[in-house]
């Protein structure tokens, strides 16, 4: 275990990795920046990324095949075969949700990033080999690659795993953050000019509040993808777009227009009581 943490504490501080790592991502970040591009890949429309739900189709047919290869015997070739091939065109999608993800990244997750997608990549090569090896009737080749090529992905699933739960990539930031229960003063009335925008505390949260068209809305200010402060971000239309990648929230309701978010912003209820503005957690 040990042995573990030294190498990925290794990954995280190998700095050469930044040299190919910033072009990389920059020429990424332009290719998915379309809204439509952006929320599909980001995985908005589902609540959730979309990357963690589509490693689960290669590694699920290529882990099945590995099974297959080595107590299915030879009734069990043709199902194998099929199971590599369906890992390799689930591997397409599955690399691009993981290479608009890894785009946001930077420092030590954005370097674990690279390693494990160059993991993958190995995986996806050694397993496309395999079935072009299978297809020429060279099984014992093919099984040996699919094998390699299972390592390669384990080791890729492990460092994807690190990215989420040591690193902290792509989780909800807001996910314990309630807002006040009961109605909480917050600023004085006046504070607030039509059409401008203010960062408060409300008990353990941070709140911005917007008062747009005569309404008071309130958000929590913390961005639910990676931290952003929405109070530095641009708002316009109805909208705050994050300042660090650009998610962009509904101020009435937190709802997601632009990924690459894909939790809704928490919103608080507002309202104007005696001159001063209260905020709470919505019901
Ligand atoms: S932190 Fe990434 S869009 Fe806000």
């Amino acid at each position: 275990m040990r042995m573990i943490d030294d190498l990925v504490g290794g990954v995280e501080r190998w700095r050469a990795l930044d040299g190919i790592g910033r072009p990389v991502a920059a020429a990424v970040s332009r290719a998915v920046s379309p809204r439509p591009v952006r929320n599909l890949l980001s995985g908005t429309a589902l609540g959730h990324p979309a990357h963690p739900v589509l490693t689960d189709l290669p590694i699920g047919a290529w882990s099945m095949a590995a099974v297959l290869d080595v107590v299915g015997g030879r009734a069990a070739e043709p199902a194998a075969d099929l199971l590599v091939a369906t890992g390799v065109a689930a591997a397409v999608p599955t690399a691009a949700t993981g290479l608009n993800d890894w785009s946001d990244t930077k420092g030590a997750a954005r370097r674990v990033g690279q390693v494990h997608a160059a993991a993958n990549t190995i995986g996806l090569a050694l397993y496309s080999a395999s079935y072009a090896y299978r297809r020429r009737g060279r099984r014992t080749t093919g099984k040996a690659l699919g094998l390699a090529g299972l390592g390669a992905v384990l080791a890729g699933g492990f460092l994807g795993g690190h990215l989420s739960y040591a690193l902290g990539v792509n989780v909800n930031r807001t996910a314990w953050r309630r807002g006040p229960r009961d109605w909480t003063d917050v600023l004085d009335e006046a504070g607030l000019a039509p059409g401008g925008h203010r960062l408060v505390p409300a008990g353990d949260v941070s709140v911005l509040l917007v008062r747009d068209d005569g309404a008071i809305t309130a958000l929590d200010n913390v961005c639910s993808h990676m931290g952003g402060p929405l109070q530095e971000g641009t708002i316009a239309d109805g909208c705050v777009t994050c300042p660090w990648h650009g998610s962009t929230f509904r101020l009435e309701d937190g709802s997601i227009v632009r990924g690459p978010a894909s939790v809704p912003q928490p919103a608080y209820e507002a309202r104007v009581q005696d001159g001063r503005i209260q905020v709470r957690a919505r019901p």
